[in-house]
């Protein structure tokens, strides 16, 4: 079967596109069924997919009006590095199946708009071009690992990425088998002949999938032998209670996304908001708290603040964007989400996030 991908839109389209639920509903219109419905979908009967919207449908914001605001003022440190907003892209495969250039380009659309991407171990563009596509935005680029089942692969791996230039790790902790994808088995999901995955090979034989659950088993020695061999911060991305965020203060972990995988893996988890108050309350901002899940305004990330996050990350939503215009849409996806938190910020009246506590939302505890 042939690949074929959906004209770029232009520039004027492109700047008509006012919203991340229009540029969904373009992406749905014009992707191929395949590339869309992987993106789309989540595990089993999808309920977690719809909760990490709702739960933030649910949240109502409480506004103070008059009080003297100046500027606003979107910047957030993380690990040391001072970004111009606190919208991150999530780690996310395969994404030479949206566009040819697939990881450059989001590369290149992160730099245009100061986003820190997260690369995934199962890019389908080396590392090094990727560096070499988001060159403008120096050491804005963090590697999501997927710890292999041999340790030398893992290690060669690490030291790979952290040679191309990657700040960081962020060591994917809730996959230790892949979920009940259904809506993604049922669309034919495969990878078109001429998609590569430079750096997963190990995974698996033949289908590439994950090897199964028995063999995987990541444990926290894992994290404590990561932590020993990496140069770069290691963060653990999927952990969703505050139990586990306890043991990751004590494995030294210098960062932690509460993440549900974007509805990927076990349906029926909680939405990831109302996960983040449990995670925030025990780690006491010792080390940056990040959300991602169902990011699709810029109050949802007013939200995500006022509970706890230091940032949050987004990834079906430029996943959109690739797919229509390359670099172009990724940079406009992060762009439009910007301009909302700036917009919601003035609204609620505070100018900084450091600002955005609970007393921002109506039913504050
Ligand atoms: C198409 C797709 C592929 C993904 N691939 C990965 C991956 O390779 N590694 C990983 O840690 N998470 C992966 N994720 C999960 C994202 O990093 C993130 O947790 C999720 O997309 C956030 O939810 P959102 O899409 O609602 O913004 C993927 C998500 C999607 C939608």
């Amino acid at each position: 079967m042939s690949w074929s991908y959906p004209a770029p839109l232009s520039a004027a389209q492109l700047a008509g596109i006012v919203s991340l639920p229009q540029l969904d509903a373009l992406a749905r219109r014009d992707l191929p069924a395949m590339a869309f419905e992987y993106v789309d979908s989540g595990a089993a009967d999808e309920v977690t997919l719809r909760w990490n919207r709702t739960a933030y449908e649910r949240i109502r914001l409480r506004p103070r009006v008059l009080e003297p605001l100046g500027p606003v003022d979107t910047r957030v440190t993380l690990c040391g590095m001072e970004l111009p907003h606190p919208i991150l892209l999530a780690p996310t495969a395969y994404q030479r199946l949206l566009h040819p250039e697939g990881e450059a380009a989001t590369a290149r659309g992160a730099a245009a708009a100061g986003a820190l991407y997260v690369v995934s171990t199962q890019t389908t563009v080396p590392i090094e071009e990727i560096v070499a596509a988001g060159a403008a935005s120096a050491g804005r680029l963090w590697f999501q690992l997927y710890v292999q089942l041999e340790r030398e692969v893992t290690h060669a791996l690490v030291e790979r990425v952290e040679a191309a230039g990657c700040g960081a790790l962020v060591v994917t902790v809730d996959t230790a088998s892949l979920g009940a994808r259904d809506r993604q088995r049922l669309a034919g999901f495969h990878l078109p002949p001429g998609i590569e995955l430079p750096h997963a090979h190990d995974f698996s034989t033949g289908v590439r999938t994950f090897a199964s659950p028995q063999r995987t088993a990541l444990t926290w020695d894992d994290v404590a032998w990561l932590r020993s061999v990496a140069r770069v911060p290691v963060i653990l991305k999927g952990i969703l209670t505050g139990d586990d965020a306890a043991r990751a203060l004590d494995a030294g972990v210098a960062g932690i996304i509460v993440s549900n995988h974007g509805a990927r893996n076990l349906d029926t988890l909680p939405a990831t908001i109302d996960a983040l108050p449990e995670v925030a309350a025990r780690v006491q901002r010792r080390i940056p708290v990040l959300v991602d899940g169902g990011i699709r305004r810029g109050t949802d990330i007013i939200k995500a603040i006022a509970l706890g996050a230091d940032a949050v990350l987004i990834g079906r939503p430029y996943l959109w964007g690739l797919g229509l215009a390359g670099a172009e849409g990724v940079r406009h996806a992060i762009e439009i989400l910007r301009a909302e938190l700036e917009i919601a910020m003035a609204l609620v009246g505070r100018a900084s996030l450091a600002t955005l506590d609970r007393g921002v939302l109506w039913d504050a505890d």
